[in-house]
């Protein structure tokens, strides 16, 4: 088959579209013809030799696809060769094929169309076991949102609002916020500009849960910014890994920080995550209450343009890459 493979740890020209060997699906796992897959801010890291694949994990990039499936391994039940799906994985998505535990895919849900569906798994899995799963966001919670116009943040909002949350967000222009609003935001927040804790004061008595891509960075501002009770869940650290957290402030508020990596999580936490998404998260997505949001797609040949279009900013939703 032919992927994309990383020259040498660098800059998105050492990606290169090569031929590699076909992967072969082990027990408990299927063999996908990939349709497309999607651009995740990992791929960026790993792609400069700054985020190395869990032991195991295919060295080729790529958490997330969809495609079709070409060959059942030992074991599998519940699928068939020819459904179509799509399937959270902790690499090996740019390429024309990929082997993935069966517990890790998804059943095209019925508004969504196949290319489209590459989009879904990695934030429906990461917003959902966040969110909803470890911070127990409920009806009339206030929810915030950081990098709101990201992948992980146009997700975000359409699930806030599906659970009856009030969602705030944080984005880097008008323009960007306005499109978040579109999307269902209730409050938006322009973070060249506005103190994020001052706005959302403003309108709220905090934040019951607050999903955060920066770290380090907004650490301090996160606690200030919680609701008495109020959960903080740090997914990224685009502001850096070390920061200074005030447990008098934290404790005052009965609040709780966390932080969780979706990719290196064993295979039995991501099926029941992907379990759980598909009960509650996938009825959502097959009536359109929450939608894909992508912004471009891109033959995976040119998957350089790709990961230069992420790291250049102004990207709203996910950008996607056709293997065919
Ligand atoms: N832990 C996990 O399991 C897991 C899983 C998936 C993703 N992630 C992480 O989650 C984060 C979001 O992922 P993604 O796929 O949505 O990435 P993305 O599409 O590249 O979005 C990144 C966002 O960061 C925003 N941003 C930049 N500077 C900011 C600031 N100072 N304050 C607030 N937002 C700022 C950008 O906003 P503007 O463009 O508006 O400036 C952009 O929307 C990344 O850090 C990613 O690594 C973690």
């Amino acid at each position: 088959m032919r992927a994309i493979t990383i020259r040498e740890p660098g800059g998105p020209e050492n990606l290169e579209w090569t031929e590699v060997p076909d992967p072969v699906p082990a027990a408990g796992e299927v063999l996908l013809d990939v349709a497309a897959t999607a651009v995740n801010r990992a791929d960026l890291l790993q792609r400069q030799g700054n985020y190395p694949p869990p032991p195991g994990a295919s060295e080729i990039l790529g958490l997330e696809c969809s495609g079709t499936i070409a060959e059942l391994g030992e074991g599998v039940e519940g699928w068939q060769v020819g459904d179509e799906v799509c399937a959270l994985l902790a690499g090996g998505g740019y390429a024309e094929k990929v082997a993935v535990p069966a517990v890790q895919l998804l059943p095209l849900p019925s508004e969504v169309e196949l290319i489209s569906a590459a989009g879904l798994p990695e934030v429906a899995c990461t917003v959902w076991s966040n969110v909803v799963q470890l911070a127990g966001l409920s009806e009339g919670d206030v929810l915030l949102v950081h990098g709101g116009a990201g992948g992980i943040g146009t997700h975000a909002i359409q699930v806030g609002k599906a659970l009856g949350a009030t969602v705030a967000v944080t984005a880097g222009s008008a323009e960007r916020l306005d499109r978040c609003r579109q999307l269902g935001a209730d409050i938006t927040i322009n973070y060249r500009e506005q103190d994020f804790v001052e706005e959302l004061k403003k309108h709220t008595a905090g934040a019951d849960v607050i999903l955060d891509n920066m770290g380090a960075k907004y650490l301090g501002r996160n606690v200030d910014a919680l609701a008495d009770g109020g959960h903080l869940v740090v997914i990224g650290m685009q502001g850096g890994v070390k920061g200074e957290l005030n447990i008098g402030k934290l404790l005052r508020k009965r609040g709780t920080v966390s932080a969780t990596a979706l990719r290196s999580r064993p295979v039995e936490q991501k099926g029941a995550i992907v379990a759980d998404v598909r009960e509650r998260l996938w009825p959502l997505v097959a009536e359109g209450t929450v939608q894909p949001v992508i912004d471009q797609v891109l033959p995976l040949a040119d998957a350089a343009e790709a990961h230069r279009a992420l790291e250049e900013g102004g990207v709203f939703g996910k950008v996607l890459l056709t293997a065919k």
